[in-house]
């Protein structure tokens, strides 16, 4: 973790500058090196049309100690390199006359000034012949060759070639492949470690070699798979359209029995384009716009959850309009015993039937599906074929034929394990056959043919139906009206918890409400009622007929964002009960609106008041004191106490709500997940808000019960000082809020973080000091350090001064001058998108 800390710190240094990479000003320029000559530091090799360059380069600025050598492209600034030669044996500061010699035999080699060999390329298999010799060239492809030449530079072959030995990097024209004789033999793409390390990083990109289809596998340390595309079904790599329908660049596949590559070119062969695995993963096709505009990501290939292998679990559909997972629709049902099987729920899906081979099984067509993993190749087999011999093998759970050669020859491919890694893709999917009891069979044919029937009863009732209808309505509204008059003036005396809280039962403590009601409550969402307003939608402040006051969070209609956080969050707090809870009264769906309705807290949200420079006043110690306490207690039993793991992932000011008595009750469950373990979760969404986030879930995606600590301390900072840790400047330093407290802390001055009106007051400065102890011990740089909500409940409970160790250094210390940069530079943004932090700024109501 302290290792990814640093490359966090040094990223975000680097991209303060406009390259990572030392401009090369070359004093001399060549355009092919033959045996007698050298190519010193600073010299550099040309490609014929000036798009390319070779040379020695520093991966870092300033240069720090370490070169390399490489090819990047001429007349593009920042240095963009494509390709290094001695990615695992760098050059040192301290060598000297550094150069580049090609020997008699075609061998290149990087030696200092005394001749030790730095390092070599492969030796080849090559001895010229009388009045020829190998000489170095730079094509415009960008291709680095070793060829067989006279001395009026006519040359024959290579001999040898920089494309077969791809870095991090696939130009137009360079192969991926995969030989399936000898499964080594293969050509695959490895991301460099760090932006300024091209040392072979953790990430590979290639053809799969545990499967027999063509299969593209990007897998990270250790050879473990983390996403997939295939197989191949003549057209498209299954699940991987975009690739094939793309207007700038056209990928070729060839394939024959013992071995497949892939390449591509760009369509218009002016522009520049490459495709790139980032050292931290991602996979992206770049396209040099222009100069202004930089490198302009046409299309990234695990741009979303559904890409990683197996996130819904076996028999699980991944969804990524609506991102979530469902089983397959017919016949299966979710393991995990909780009905929402949620974002990151991975445990899978079932069969509701158990198979019965000996009795026989029958198959079901799924359409338009990207392929399931680890597929297996039957031979040319016609579809019937397949189907017999597949039904015959009892672990044989799917089949499907493909026309994987492309010349008409229909493959039969199967699978033999529980199927993974699905997902609908439509209008460019794959059909897949899959085995079914038949009693699960029967019963959906059962199902469709009853379907039918239902279908012609209700044309031949609907006319009637209609009319009864109309009579209907009219009825029911008379008696309810009559009704609602009578309960109003029974729950006069009642307790209005009666109908949503305590006494009854758990299932129903969420209400349906319909829309008219809520319209009217909210004087039909009128802007005089809005109490807050953000990126899913607005906040009205409502009242019920009964005089009940609600607070009404309208979802933003066509935010898709907006329709998954909705369901998060009614299934989340409608399981979720605690004093420091806001709580859901009940949901509304109708047509495109989305709504939910929570108790009304009249005190708005914590920002609004220890941020504003007269409210502030209102919360003096006392009250700030119960404020992180409540908080953390609510977080606690998020944690650890409720029936659930929950991970809240968006704790700050604005998500505090304040009732009529200053209580805090934690709300805003849109981006919150359940985990399954205590380790936590990796996501490729990290989503949050600036300030608040743990450097692992910046960095990483990585979030736990440990990135909420590291919010809450972040927010019980924020609540002592009066100060916002994103924005936070002082005249004496660049430190932001927590690392301004730790300064304070490490001087012995840590009081002096207290809100200034504070001091009007009656206050324990102990118990302030404690504050910022466990404060800091909450936002230290790696998670394990970090306190536990319990331990956080329990030391603040406690009477006595903590006899707890010392702070660490925080997570983030830098001030936002610094922390601002590294996201938004092009460069970084292009690269990264993937792990891109979508900033939310939803203020609270
Ligand atoms: C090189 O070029 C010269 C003049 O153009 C010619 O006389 C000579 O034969 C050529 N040599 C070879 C090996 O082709
Ligand atoms: C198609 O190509 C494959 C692999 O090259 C070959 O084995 C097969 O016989 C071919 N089929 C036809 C019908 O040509
Ligand atoms: C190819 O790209 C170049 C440079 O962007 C542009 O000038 C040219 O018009 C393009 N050619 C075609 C056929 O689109
Ligand atoms: C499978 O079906 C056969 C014949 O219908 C029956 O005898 C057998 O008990 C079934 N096996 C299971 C595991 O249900
Ligand atoms: C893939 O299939 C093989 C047998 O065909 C099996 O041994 C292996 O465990 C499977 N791998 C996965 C990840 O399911």
């Amino acid at each position: 973790m302290s290792a990814c800390f640093w490359v966090f710190t040094t990223l975000y240094l680097y991209t303060s500058n406009a390259s990572p990479i030392t401009g090369i000003s070359s004093s001399k320029t060549i355009e092919s090196l033959a045996t007698n000559q050298q190519l010193y530091d600073g010299e550099t090799l040309v490609s014929p049309d000036q798009r390319f360059e070779l040379g020695f380069f520093c991966p870092s600025n300033p240069c720090k100690d370490v070169k390399f050598l490489g090819i990047w492209y001429k007349n593009i600034a920042p240095t963009t390199v494509v390709w290094v030669a001695n990615r695992k044996r760098p050059i040192r500061r301290t060598s000297s006359g550094v150069h580049l010699m090609l020997d008699d035999y075609g061998v290149f080699v990087i030696q200092d000034g005394s001749k030790r060999v730095i390092w070599r390329s492969p030796p080849k298999n090559y001895s010229p012949s009388v009045g020829r010799k190998p000489v170095l060239q730079l094509l415009q492809s960008g291709n680095l060759v070793v060829r067989d030449c006279d001395i009026n530079l006519s040359c024959g072959g290579y001999i040898w070639e920089s494309f077969n030995h791809p870095s991090d990097t696939l130009l137009p024209g360079m192969e991926l492949s995969l030989d399936y004789g000898s499964r080594l033999r293969y050509r695959a793409i490895t991301s460099w470690r760090k932006k300024d390390d091209p040392s072979d990083g953790d990430f590979k990109f290639g053809f799969d070699r545990s499967v027999q289809a063509p299969q593209l596998v990007l897998t990270k340390e250790n050879g473990v798979r983390l996403s997939r595309w295939g197989p191949w079904d003549g057209q498209k790599f299954s699940g991987m359209n975009s690739l094939m329908d793309n207007p700038i660049l056209s990928p070729t596949l060839r394939f024959d029995n013992d071995q497949v590559s892939l390449k591509f070119e760009a369509l218009n062969r002016s522009i520049l384009l490459r495709l790139v695995l980032s050292p931290l993963g991602s996979l992206q096709f770049l396209w040099w716009k222009s100069k202004n505009e930089g490198w302009i990501t046409i299309l990234t290939l695990n741009k979303d959850n559904c890409d990683r292998i197996g996130s819904c679990g076996p028999y699980g559909i991944c969804y990524s309009d609506d991102p979530s997972c469902r089983c397959l629709e017919e016949g299966f049902m979710a393991i995990s015993s909780v009905d929402w099987c949620g974002f990151e729920c991975s445990s899978g899906c079932k069969r509701k039937n158990d198979l019965n081979c000996t009795a026989g099984d029958g198959f079901l067509k799924y359409e338009q599906m990207k392929l399931p993993d680890n597929s297996s190749v039957w031979g040319a087999l016609s579809i019937n074929e397949c189907e017999n011999k597949c039904a015959k093998e009892c672990s044989c759970m799917a089949y499907t034929s493909l026309n994987m050669y492309g010349n008409g020859s229909i493959i039969c491919v199967v699978w033999l394990n529980d199927l993974i890694d699905l997902r609908t893709v439509h209008g460019g999917g794959n059909d897949i056959y899959i085995r079914m009891s038949h009693i699960e069979l029967d019963s959906i044919i059962h199902k469709t043919k009853r379907k039918k029937v239902i279908w012609v009863a209700s044309i031949v009732l609907l006319s009637t139906i209609i009319t009864c209808a109309l009579l209907l309505i009219i009825i029911v509204r008379y008696f309810t009206m009559l009704k609602r008059s009578k309960t109003r003036a029974l729950e006069q005396e009642q307790s209005p918890l009666t109908e949503f809280g305590g006494s009854q039962e758990e299932d129903s403590d969420c209400r349906v409400f319909e829309l008219d009601e809520i319209a009217t409550a909210t004087n039909n969402f009128c802007t005089s009622n809005e109490i807050g307003s953000g990126g899913f939608g607005r906040v009205y402040k409502g009242e019920l007929p009964r005089g009940e006051e609600v607070a009404v969070k309208r979802l933003a209609e066509s935010s898709w964002q907006g329709i998954r956080e909705f369901k998060n969050e009614v299934t989340l707090i409608a399981k979720l009960q605690h004093r420091n809870l806001v709580k859901l009264l009940g949901y509304c769906i109708e047509g495109n609106e989305r709504i939910l309705v929570y108790e009304y807290l009249s005190n708005h949200s914590l920002d609004h008041i220890i941020f504003d420079q007269f409210k502030k006043r209102l919360l003096m110690w006392d009250n700030r004191f119960k404020i992180i306490k409540g908080v953390a207690k609510g977080l606690l039993y998020l944690h650890d106490d409720s029936r659930l793991r929950v991970i809240h992932r968006d704790l700050k000011a604005s998500n505090i709500l304040l009732d009529s008595e200053m209580n805090p009750k934690i709300s805003d469950f849109g981006l919150a997940r359940i985990l399954a373990s205590e380790k936590g979760e990796t996501t490729n969404r990290v989503i949050g808000t600036h300030g608040y986030m743990s450097p692992e879930y910046i960095m990483n995606g990585h979030f736990s019960t440990k990135s909420d600590v590291y919010s809450f301390g972040v927010l019980a900072l924020e609540i002592i000082s009066g100060k916002k840790n994103w924005g936070f400047q002082h005249p004496d330093h660049n430190l932001n809020l927590l690392g301004h407290a730790w300064k304070l802390w490490t001087e012995g001055r840590s009081s002096e973080l207290m809100e200034p009106v504070l001091g009007d007051s009656i206050i324990q400065e102990d118990e302030i000091v404690k504050c910022i102890h466990i404060g800091l011990l909450c936002v230290q740089k790696q998670p394990e350090d970090r306190l536990t909500m319990s331990e956080v409940v329990n030391i603040l409970q406690g009477e006595h001064c903590i006899n707890v160790r010392q702070p660490d250094e925080p997570g983030f210390f830098a001030g936002r001058s610094m922390m601002g940069l590294g996201f938004s530079t092009t460069a970084e943004r292009n690269l990264e998108s993937v792990n891109e932090v979508t900033m939310t700024t939803i203020s609270g109501r």
